[in-house]
């Protein structure tokens, strides 16, 4: 027996790593301008959007931007960013979140994306995963950040379930916040495991979760 019908799930952090590039790419930035950013600023960045990102990287600045700099200057980061996410592929996958994805699809789930990241067709394709998946919510559907349901609310629809037949797993506190302000059960990975309804050490605990 199933004790959901569908599972949404964020992509960064959850399914793949890109902490390092988002790093790398808001590093460069961020020298450039000349404002501090280090490891534990960017770990402030977890499923935040692009723009709320550069708002935070921005705090340590001294002077203040226009909007159309602060659009050029997140057009960089992004462009850079994805010049990184060329080294991702399918080797980027683990078998642990492969199989576990293998085994939760066999069991008649329905599986969905729900990330903040308008970059999120790219790194699926990147993976290997560009027509894994029944739905996709992301960063391109939205019009409010996480801790805002709204990405996951969409994710649901797509997959024509309602909330409380979801789980989603997430790896940021904000995520975590967004689905119990949608009605959605939560699994969590690393930070987000102090906040979730079921904690989570590893990836494929989410087949004892998902399955009764
Ligand atoms: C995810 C990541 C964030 C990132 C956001 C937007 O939520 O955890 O660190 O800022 O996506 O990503 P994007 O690819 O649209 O710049
Ligand atoms: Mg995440």
């Amino acid at each position: 027996m199933n004790r959901y019908q569908g599972v949404i799930f964020d992509l960064d952090g959850v399914l793949c790593f890109t902490d390092q590039y988002h790093y790398q790419a808001w590093k460069a930035v961020a020298d450039q301008l000349g404002v501090y950013f280090d490891q534990t600023i960017n770990n402030r960045l977890r499923g935040v959007s692009r723009m709320d990102s550069l708002e935070i990287i921005l705090e340590r600045s001294d002077r203040t931007f226009t909007t159309e700099e602060k659009e050029a200057i997140a057009a960089q980061k992004n462009d850079l960013y994805r010049q990184l996410l060329h080294n991702m592929s399918p080797a980027d996958l683990s078998d642990e979140v492969k199989s576990t994805l293998q085994v939760l699809r066999a069991a008649g789930l329905k599986l969905a994306i729900g990330s903040s990241s308008k970059n999120t067709r790219f790194i699926l394709e990147r993976l290997g995963l560009g027509d894994f998946f029944d739905a996709i919510s992301d960063g391109t559907n939205i019009t409010r950040s996480k801790p805002d349901p709204q990405v996951f609310t969409m994710a649901a629809e797509f997959l024509g379930l309602a909330p409380e037949k979801c789980l989603v797993v997430e790896d940021a506190r904000a995520g975590i916040e967004a689905a119990d302000a949608g009605g959605f059960d939560s699994a969590g990975l690393g930070e987000a495991a102090d906040f979730a309804r079921y904690p989570m050490k590893s990836f494929g605990e989410l087949k004892d979760i998902c399955m009764e």
